[in-house]
């Protein structure tokens, strides 16, 4: 009787998490996504489409935006990964937060995780201080929302980085005036 393949198919998988240095022995196969909320309990990187297509459960790997559900944990060896949790924890996260309450950026919330973590990225990118309004949208194509409209997200992101590059463009001047 031969053993079944797919039980033995563990691996042991050392990362930093949010700051955390995590060790772990994991399905071969077990998703990024998966492992993160299931195993780490971090359920701020949510899972819409789990195709690559939706942008719900993007986190930052190594300083990059990514999708999780397109990543098994086990090629994560080696890497640092930021969740949603870990950027507002450490406060990188809070001006798009505020921004994004206060332009009206969420209403159900399932995209919000995935769309503040793609922004913080484009954010603290200084390729973003001349960004156009067409190319924020472009950058943050990626993320799908069913609720917005993505008129506040945009003016929400934009407002965060015209307040960080201290751009002469930043005028407060409302919804109208960004998109
Ligand atoms: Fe990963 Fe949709 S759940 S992109
Ligand atoms: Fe509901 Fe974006 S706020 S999907």
């Amino acid at each position: 009787m031969s053993a079944d393949p797919a039980a033995a198919e563990v691996v042991s998988v050392r990362l930093v998490v949010n700051g955390t240095p995590v060790e772990a022995v994991v399905p071969a196969r077990l998703l990024l996504s998966d492992f993160l909320r299931h195993q780490l309990g971090l359920t701020g990187t949510h899972v819409g489409c789990e195709h690559g297509v939706c942008g719900a459960c993007t986190v930052i790997l190594d300083g990059r935006a990514v999708r999780s559900c397109l990543l098994l944990a086990a090629q994560c060896e080696g890497s640092e990964i930021e969740t949603i949790e870990g950027l507002t924890a450490s406060g990188r996260a809070v001006g798009v937060q505020q921004a994004f309450s206060r332009n009206h950026g969420l209403q159900c919330g399932f995209c919000t995780p995935g769309f503040i973590v793609s922004a913080v990225e484009i954010i603290e990118d200084p390729a973003s201080a001349g960004m156009s309004t067409g190319e924020l949208r472009e950058r943050l194509a990626g993320n799908l929302c069913r609720c917005t409209g993505y008129a506040g997200i945009i003016l929400a992101v934009k407002q965060v980085i015209a307040a960080r590059h201290e751009s002469e463009a930043y005028e407060p001047q409302g919804r109208a005036a960004w998109s």
